[in-house]
């Protein structure tokens, strides 16, 4: 049973929740960045305020200056540690320390794989194809080289799409909460064979937040008879304009520090001189204190 503000029935707990986090909804992407000095030693006033963001719209965006010369990953892994991430979820196609360095491929077994080219990724919260002991509640990006053209992630808050739906027809949310709303078949994402996964879009973990498992795909997604007008109104709230979805092209030494949003990637060309690099991580556990 969910009790406070995510249960359908407690209308005055959801109204009060709603506007207290529509009031301190972000206008721009501006609003999400922190400038910090060095990601894998934060200080306290950087920390704060990534986390006051993290808060009010599940992600920041952190901008420190490029260096020259440094180990990324072990930058990276000690900013995750920070914020309290300790269970990596692996891909197959990640690196033996679990962190995915994300380049165009060409060639070889990354090539065949959507991620590692410089296609479109449509809306998606990362590891919908995970069985539930491996829900993705936090996700990394760190930037080291962007593209010469495109390869902007645009971004919406799990919880604002929530109550665009909630507040359009509930009924949209219960049957998005249905254990059998979505089903992806077994398949082979990055390398790694695994079977179907069936389960809800929207869930409520055991600490009251809410977990968003989805994709905009038409292929290798099956909605339930009842979930599927639901999809499309997903679909429509997404592809429509919306003050709530940004767009932010990461800058090398940006990066993104996040509870898993919506996302998408946007096509790009990269400069094989001077290729589009992000590391990506992906987390159990949502980011502490958020
Ligand atoms: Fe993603």
């Amino acid at each position: 049973m969910i009790s406070g503000h995510f249960n359908l029935d407690d209308h005055a707990a959801y109204e009060r929740w709603r506007d207290g986090k529509l009031s301190q909804a972000p206008v721009s992407v501006t609003d999400l960045v922190v400038e910090v000095g060095d990601i894998a030693a934060l200080t306290s006033a950087e920390h704060d305020a990534l986390s006051q963001r993290l808060r009010c719209s599940n992600m920041a965006v952190y901008a420190e200056r490029p260096k020259s010369g440094r180990n990324h990953k072990a930058a990276l892994k000690a900013l995750a540690a920070r914020l309290g991430l300790v269970s990596l979820d692996a891909n197959a196609l990640a690196d033996d320390d679990g962190i995915t360095p994300l380049a165009v491929h060409r060639d070889g077994t990354r090539a065949r794989y959507i991620p590692y080219t410089e296609r479109p990724i449509t809306w998606h919260t990362d590891g919908y194809y995970n069985p539930p002991e491996r829900t993705v509640r936090a996700l990394l990006l760190h930037c080291a080289g962007k593209a010469a053209e495109g390869g902007a992630n645009r971004l919406m808050d799990n919880e604002l799409l929530y109550i665009r739906l909630r507040d359009e027809e509930p009924d949209l949310i219960r049957v998005l909460m249905a254990s059998d709303a979505m089903t992806i078949p077994g398949n082979d994402e990055e390398g790694l064979a695994r079977p179907a996964t069936v389960g809800p879009v929207f869930s409520v973990d055991s600490d009251g937040s809410l977990h968003m498992r989805y994709t905009a795909r038409s292929r290798n997604v099956v909605w339930s008879q009842a979930a599927a007008p639901a999809a499309e109104a997903v679909r429509r709230l997404l592809d429509g304009p919306s003050p709530h979805v940004f767009e932010h092209v990461l800058e090398p030494g940006q990066g993104l520090v996040s509870n898993n949003p919506l996302h998408t990637r946007e096509p790009f060309r990269d400069d094989p001189a001077c290729p589009r690099l992000l590391y990506r991580a992906r987390y159990h556990q949502r980011i502490a204190g958020t």
